[in-house]
């Protein structure tokens, strides 16, 4: 059979392009420091970038050699498709009644000491069949690619045994297999115990010997996590649990230091991808979590869903951490899943220069998933692009979210396309 030809096709031209390439991998980042190509275009062939320059040289070649010409007929910012590294968006069930509960002054952790918060979403997953909440996944994915998300990580840890967990991993493999926007899979089994054991570290083991091999022969999630607080897991219980998934082959990342410190200790000798949460950190943590080489993902919905303080991005930054900022769009702490607007509400909080809230949703927030072949447009990068109506990019974070993607492509292919 004959290859299905892919055209060259010169996309353009835009009155800016952030390509998000060449910046530091950690650290503070100058506004200076990043760059933007001005009535620029990119060249994509294959799903994959080729190019990115001048408009005019590239239409001059695409020209000469015959490549398909997709024309941008009015002022529009070109950025790589945003990327959040921590959800978790399959899940059954509404816990609007415990929101109410925590804005009239009960807190997270009482709510969840009285059967309500996770076990709750636990309860209503476990009576979702496969195809409901593949089914409510899909209209989530459907929203997050709308706003420019075109990378999400998404974690199991609503059903807390080995069935289903699994129920839940398939889900989000069956919408990956189908949905434009790629999803990256996690196994949370450790997010709490589950109301059937008593005995956390029997849990764990169980997981380890029943679950985690299940999750690899069948290719479910390359991933695990912990939520390591007094209410789910202990930090040396987590420490052995995350050290036994790496010697299976698991990459591992940790929910540290949300309510207490301790986290983000077991996440650096882990050798955890991420440390994610850290509202908690202090100077000790940072400079444990750089010395290990850990990246640093704050939530700014869970601070926003559960009325607290930020996470010290600032001071990560300027500690010399690699920052990332994710939704941890979920049923209970962060209800509303505006990767954009918690990002440009951060940044305004944290005194984040532009460049480093961009690079946190974007080439940083790869590097978190461990995902080099994206967060940036430079040759050989995977072509997901989305484009702002504005002529300038320090209008997305100064409309705070109100301003959204109006073109989006997919590994090269136009998957929304509301010009206004
Ligand atoms: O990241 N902190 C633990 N887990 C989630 C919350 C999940 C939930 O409340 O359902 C989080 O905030
Ligand atoms: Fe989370």
């Amino acid at each position: 059979m004959e290859a299905i030809a892919h055209p060259f096709t010169l996309i353009g031209p835009f009155s800016q392009v952030l390509p998000m390439h060449g910046l530091p991998e950690a650290g503070p980042v100058a506004d200076e420091a990043l760059p933007v190509l001005d009535n620029a275009g990119v060249l994509v062939h294959h799903g994959l970038v080729i190019q990115v320059g001048n408009y005019e040289k590239l239409l001059e070649q695409a020209l000469e050699n015959g490549y398909q010409l997709e024309e941008v007929s009015q002022d529009m910012v070109l950025l790589p498709g945003l990327i959040d590294a921590h959800t978790h968006i399959c899940f059954a069930g509404s816990r609007a009644n415990d929101y109410a509960m925590r804005v009239s002054g009960k807190s997270y952790l009482e709510i969840a000491r009285s059967g309500g918060g996770i076990l709750d979403s636990v309860r209503k997953t476990r009576e979702a069949t496969l195809l409901e909440l593949v089914d409510l996944l899909k209209k989530r994915c459907d929203r997050h690619l709308a706003e420019g998300v075109t990378t999400c990580e998404v974690k199991s840890g609503y059903g807390l045994t080995v069935e289903e967990e699994l129920k839940m991993l398939e889900a989000i493999q069956l919408v990956n297999k189908h949905h434009a926007l790629d999803l990256v899979p996690t196994c949370l089994a450790a997010h709490m115990c589950p109301p059937e054991h008593t005995d956390t570290r029997l849990y764990l083991q169980e997981v380890l010997g029943k679950l985690l091999p299940q999750v690899q022969e069948q290719g479910l999630a390359g991933r695990v996590d912990i939520f390591i607080e007094d209410t789910a897991f202990k930090e040396e219980e987590a420490l052995d649990y995350l050290l036994r998934a790496k010697e299976m082959g698991f990459a591992v990342t940790v929910h540290a230091d949300q309510f207490s410190t301790g986290g983000s200790r077991v996440a650096a000798e882990a050798g955890a991808l991420s440390a994610d949460h850290l509202e908690a950190s202090g100077e000790e943590e940072i400079a444990l979590l750089r010395d290990a080489g850990v990246v640093a993902t704050v939530l700014p919905g869970a601070s926003l869903g559960l009325g607290m303080h930020y996470a010290p991005a600032r001071r990560m930054l300027d500690g010399g951490l690699c920052l990332a900022i994710a939704t941890d769009w979920n049923p209970g702490s962060a209800p509303m899943g505006d990767l954009l607007l918690q990002a440009a509400l951060l940044g305004a909080a944290e005194k984040l220069t532009t460049a480093e809230t961009l690079a946190a949703i974007t080439t940083r927030a790869a590097r978190a998933l461990q995902l080099p072949d994206r967060g940036s447009l430079a040759k050989g990068q995977v072509a997901d692009m989305i484009a702002f109506p504005a002529d300038n990019y320090k209008e997305i974070l100064y409309q705070q979210g109100k301003l959204k993607p109006t073109m989006i492509w997919k590994k090269g292919l136009r998957v929304l396309s509301s010009e206004s």
